[in-house]
């Protein structure tokens, strides 16, 4: 199939570019999201229909940019990237919504960070297809209704939980994503490294994938890395184990796939909180970093490995939390 950039606003690299996958097909894992979302693209495809508005959530780094591009290469339209802070005041979001044209794909990345009052452009937009916009101040400010083309959103979002319900409800496809398993991220890996003209064994490939935390975006951002390194350190063009392991000792990745922020967590948590409980709050204040960082990016996979629990009263090492350190 024809490989067709399908935005002029994706600012990638290139090789950022070659590596996205544009069909459902080279999309690797997310079985049963592509599994609806194949069919709700056939069946708005044989209606000539714009797809339905399409709710993509889960943690950070699993695709869903990606996706939503697919989506878009699928349904053979024009995609067009914004993200919630991005959009500041109703003007940026009624300006975006008047140049779409019919079947367009609006993507809205961490769409939950979008100011209510312009979240709220979007109930009538997204329902009705139309924007109420104010022109004018004062005594002569007055209403002026634009009508928009039937265009597709897809949001994505970390944190479902803080979407109003008027918004989420306007989402006709709901999907979450889930991290990807470790023979997925070894496929995601070896496609990388296809694209890119590199050979990797697979012993190799699973090596990244065990440190890339369920997420394609790092199983990608640790094989280039990898590649660097045993390309100019140990002067191979093929990245067996032996060489592998050495490049992610290197890179600061542990074997169990934990890197310098997690394993200072779990210290953290042990040395200065007994083993806890401890609240996310005093954590994040210990460690001198965002809550959302901890909450949206490492907890997650923490509690995934089954290394900390969160009880009623806060953080927890488990056994094999503080057995691992
Ligand atoms: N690159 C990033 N995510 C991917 C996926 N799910 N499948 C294939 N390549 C990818």
């Amino acid at each position: 199939m024809e490989r067709r950039i399908v935005s002029t606003d994706l600012q990638l690299e290139d090789n950022e570019t070659a590596i996205r996958p544009l069909t459902l097909i080279e999309y690797i894992g997310q079985k049963a999201t592509k599994e609806v979302l194949e069919i709700f693209i056939k069946a708005a495809k044989k209606r000539e229909e714009s797809l339905d508005h399409v709710l993509l959530y889960g943690p950070p780094g699993l695709g869903k940019t990606t996706l939503a591009g697919v989506i878009a290469h699928e349904m053979e339209t024009n995609i067009k990237v914004t993200s919630g802070p991005a959009i500041e005041k109703p003007g940026d979001i009624a300006a975006i919504l008047n140049n779409l044209k019919y079947g367009d794909i609006l993507f809205i990345d961490e769409i939950h960070r979008m100011p209510r009052f312009v979240e709220e452009v979007l109930y009538s937009a997204m329902e009705d297809f139309f924007i109420d916009i104010l022109v004018g101040t004062g005594s002569g400010a007055k209403s002026i209704r634009i009508n928009l083309p039937k265009f597709t959103l897809i949001g994505a979002t970390t944190r479902a939980g803080m979407l109003s319900s008027p918004l989420r409800d306007r989402f006709g496809i709901v999907q979450r994503l889930e991290y990807y398993t470790l023979e997925e991220l070894a496929q995601i890996i070896t496609r990388t490294a296809n694209i890119l003209d590199t050979k990797i064994d697979e012993q190799a490939a699973l090596e990244i994938a065990n440190c890339s935390r369920g997420t394609p975006r790092l199983a990608n951002r640790f094989f280039k890395r990898v590649r660097d390194i045993v390309e100019i350190k140990y002067n191979q063009s093929d990245i067996n184990k032996k060489h592998c392991l050495l490049a992610l000792q290197m890179l600061g990745l542990d074997n169990n796939g934990l890197d310098e922020l997690d394993r200072k967590i779990l210290t953290t948590i042990k040395n200065t909180f007994n083993c806890g409980p401890v609240g996310l709050s005093t954590l994040a204040a210990t460690l001198s970093e965002e809550i959302e960082t901890l909450e949206d990016v490492y907890e997650p996979y923490l509690l995934q490995k089954g290394l900390i629990k969160r009880t009623r009263s806060g953080r927890m090492l488990t056994e094999l939390g503080i057995n691992c350190q």
